[in-house]
């Protein structure tokens, strides 16, 4: 799901301001960024038991694919006001970086690798049922 932020636009330049269950539909216990990254190489490749974030691709552009175990989705990004909400339980990649691509995310948990899961068919068995 996208979510629109709201622009704080004068003769200064812009400004977006991003609150926790407000913008932001969780509590924010974590933020990272990605950039830097080789055009050709895709990451992520997991699910979370847990997690939601928001990714926001402040600079540059990125795709990411999306897939519920039933459907997938590819979403551009290359808004710094446009947010992707990434829900629990769903398989991402992302791909197609920019050079100048930073990739903000916005996580309503700390890191934990114990929250991955990084294998597909244990994905599919998840969400299957
Ligand atoms: P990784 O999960 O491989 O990134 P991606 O999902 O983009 O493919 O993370 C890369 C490294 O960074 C890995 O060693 C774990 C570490 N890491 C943290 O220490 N804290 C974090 O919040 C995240 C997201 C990753």
């Amino acid at each position: 799901m996208i979510i629109e932020f709201c622009v704080h636009g004068d003769q200064r330049g812009k400004l977006i301001s991003l609150e926790e269950y407000s913008s932001i539909p969780f509590r924010i216990k974590r933020v990272y960024y990605i950039y830097g990254n080789k055009q050709s190489i895709a990451r992520g490749f997991h699910a979370h038991y847990k997690l939601k974030q928001v990714l926001v691709c402040v600079n540059g552009s990125c795709k990411i694919k999306l897939d519920n175990g039933i459907n997938t989705e590819i979403v551009s990004l290359e808004r710094p006001d446009y947010g992707l909400l990434i829900n629990e339980l769903v398989w991402r990649e992302m791909y197609d970086f920019s050079e100048d691509a930073v990739l903000l995310v916005l996580a309503s948990e700390l890191y934990d690798e114990n929250d991955y899961i990084r294998d597909y068919d244990k994905f599919l068995k998840i969400v299957k049922g």
